[in-house]
């Protein structure tokens, strides 16, 4: 695919102006604003949950990308629709039935997407690829931002590609984006990129619009 879409991962920003946050890296340039749900359980940190996307969804208009590390994720995902996601991603490894929770995103008209880490083969998703409008490969595992890429991710993605076919899917990734990996996720056939701490470094609105540019170079 051509256009590349870079969405930010709020997770990196500073918690006490968080919606003054997510006004400033939309207007940065992103385009998606990233929400790291975790719950202490799937992933071994917690940061927050639909009262805090509902009352940061009025900072900006551009398409809430929610990332739900949570298991279950079933009794929660009419709470984040109406929070106002856009999409909403659960893990193939916290699903039991996989298949049924991501019609279930769609029924609530959201744009269901389907995560796997590290170590899970792109083998687990083939059979639900009709049933999404994203893929996630995890290229750290996930829990905390600022971590190292894991370089083996990128013959997934490769494989990835293969298998999506011409389906209207986004390939995004998460984990270790910044200007000296993404060139390599890129021509792996990425076309979707989180990034946390490599967008909100330095701090201020002219270093996010600095970074985000920087990503778009490579
Ligand atoms: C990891 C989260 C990521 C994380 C990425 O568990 O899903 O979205 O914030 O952070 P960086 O870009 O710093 O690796
Ligand atoms: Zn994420």
């Amino acid at each position: 695919g051509g256009d590349i879409l870079i969405a930010p991962s709020i997770l990196s920003s500073d918690f006490s102006r968080l919606g003054e946050e997510i006004a400033a890296v939309d207007r940065a340039g992103a385009d998606w604003i990233h929400l790291d749900v975790m719950d202490g359980h799937f992933v071994p940190n917690i940061t927050f949950g639909p009262p805090v996307v509902a009352a940061v969804r009025g900072a900006s208009r551009k398409f809430f990308d929610a990332h739900l590390m949570i298991e279950p994720a079933d009794p929660y995902l009419e709470a984040f629709a109406k929070a106002g996601c856009d999409g909403i991603t659960v893990h193939a490894e916290a699903s039991t039935h996989l298949d049924r929770t991501l019609q279930a995103i769609r029924g609530l008209g959201c744009k269901p997407g389907v995560a796997i880490n590290p170590a899970t083969p792109e083998t687990a998703i083939e059979y639900v690829l009709d049933r999404v409008d994203l893929v996630l490969v995890m290229t750290v595992n996930p829990g905390f931002g600022g971590q190292s890429f894991i370089p083996a991710t990128l013959e997934k993605i490769r494989r990835l590609r293969t298998l999506i076919g011409d389906r209207p899917i986004r390939l995004q990734v998460d984990g270790g984006v910044a200007p000296d990996t993404i060139g390599a996720i890129r021509a792996a056939g990425a076309d979707t990129f989180v990034a946390g701490s490599a967008v909100y470094r330095g701090g201020t609105e002219v270093s996010y619009r600095d970074n985000i540019a920087k990503l778009r170079e490579h």
